[in-house]
């Protein structure tokens, strides 16, 4: 056995109470499996530390990480918000019928054309990254003769130690207004100004991935005494503080985070601690996860094919997907364990192979080093917490199909995103 804690039945993998070999056969591979009792309980770990520390909140999932009509159903259900980067998540979400009040609109280069799908379809707030968007934006409320919520985002200037990648926090990044340099400030000058656009708060987010929770602390200490300056200066207080998301997960046995909600009670600490200080009202959190709700819920399950034994160095064991359902491998070098789902609680075997996918890159490579039990062709490999980032960063690289995905709970399976065909692959194309 690995570090996650699974269920087996008849030496099968169970996920959410369904035999995860049957889902395989029943759906075909590769497919994506979430358990949603999962997330509905992260859900409910997130809103329990706001609870218990009473304050107010709104847990907002950043659904960049898996967004899709079943996904905001069910945060829909959850009583949750929602945060949307593109007019697609923002579609989306409309077309689950989830509550446009409830989503904040976050990019740092939002289009005239989204912008004006956003504010004509109520959505909750708008997140302000830069100057050229809140001219963009003022015009539009100006054209519709309407008003909006809105938040600006500031870089806090924290490094988060995180792959270079999932970094956003630190001085030198795309996103937000810079504090140190005055930015900010302008920022709140312009939009105190414009009548049209109601200041909610101020938002920042250090990174993806984190592991540490004292660059959390510091950048809500930091959005604190942002707050307790502007209050001197312009008599304004925010009444929301946003914190981000970034809370990291268990990947691999290398990974020991500690659980999301610590982050969050860690923050909320913080940020009371310091408002008391400071002589501020406490402001409502807002907290934004993605890989945290979603991520540990998600399976991957492919099936064996091909083996290549080279002598005295390797052996490659090549599955049925690959980059394209799953490139964080191959982009992030990220990490991940798998079982063989058929079974689930053979001995592995003491040599190490590497998992493959059949894409025609070299870095194409799903697991680096694994012990598995006796691999034979037709196996059905299932790869842990793959549920955040993984088939919302799928692509079609040598055209091969996007995979299925499919939600369980309480034993029964349900086909939330069906498998592309081939025909979808052309749907697009024109003759020549
Ligand atoms: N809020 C904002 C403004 C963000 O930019 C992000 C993630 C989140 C919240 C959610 O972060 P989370 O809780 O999921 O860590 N593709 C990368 C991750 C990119 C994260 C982008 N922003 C990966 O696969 O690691």
């Amino acid at each position: 056995k690995n570090d996650f804690d699974y269920e087996t039945k008849n030496n099968h993998l169970m996920i959410g109470g369904v035999d995860s070999v049957e889902l395989a056969h029943k759906y075909g591979t590769p497919l994506v499996v979430y358990d949603v009792s999962k997330i509905r309980e992260q859900i409910s770990h997130f809103k329990s530390v706001f609870e218990d520390n009473h304050v107010d909140y709104e847990v907002s999932y950043a659904s960049k990480a898996f967004a899709s009509v079943a996904t905001y159903q069910i945060m829909k259900q959850e009583n949750c918000h929602i945060d949307v980067v593109s007019g697609g998540e923002i579609y989306t979400a409309l077309k689950a019928g989830f509550p446009m009040d409830k989503v904040s609109f976050h990019g740092n280069n939002k289009s005239a054309e989204e912008l004006k799908m956003a504010v004509e379809n109520h959505v909750g707030v708008i997140m302000l990254d830069n100057f050229h968007e809140i001219e963009l934006l003022s015009k539009i409320l100006n054209d519709l003769d309407t008003q909006t919520n809105v938040m600006l985002r500031i870089t806090p200037g924290i490094s988060a130690h995180t792959h270079e990648y999932d970094q956003t926090g630190q001085v030198d990044s795309k996103f937000g207004f810079d504090v140190e340099s005055k930015q900010a400030e302008k920022a709140l000058e312009i939009v105190l100004n414009n009548p049209r656009m109601n200041m909610l708060g101020i938002h920042a987010h250090i990174g993806s991935q984190i592991f540490e929770v004292n660059g959390f602390v510091m950048a809500a200490e930091k959005l604190v005494d942002l707050s307790a300056d502007w209050h001197q200066k312009f008599g304004y207080q925010p009444e929301v503080l946003n914190v981000g998301g970034g809370f990291g997960i268990k990947y691999s046995e290398e990974d020991d985070p500690i659980a999301p909600e610590k982050f969050v009670d860690a923050i909320v600490k913080a940020i009371k601690q310091r408002s008391n200080q400071k002589g501020l009202n406490l402001p409502a959190i807002w907290i934004e996860p993605g890989r945290s709700i979603i991520g540990p819920a998600g399976y991957n399950l492919y099936t064996i094919g091909s083996r290549k034994d080279v002598p005295e160095i390797k052996s490659y064991i090549t599955v049925d997907g690959g980059m394209g359902d799953n490139i964080r491998p191959a982009l992030y070098q990220a990490k991940y364990e798998a079982v063989l789902a058929n079974k689930a609680n053979d001995e592995p075997e003491s040599n190490a192979v590497r998992i493959a996918g059949k894409y025609c890159e070299s870095g194409d490579i799903l697991i680096q080093n694994i012990n598995l039990p006796h691999i034979e062709p037709g196996d059905v490999l299932a790869m842990f917490a793959t549920g955040a980032y993984g088939y919302a960063m799928a692509s079609n690289y040598n055209l091969n199909l996007k995979p299925a995905v499919v939600f369980v709970e309480n034993g029964q399976d349900k086909l939330v995103i069906k498998r592309q065909s081939y025909e979808d692959l052309v749907r697009l194309d024109l003759e020549y």
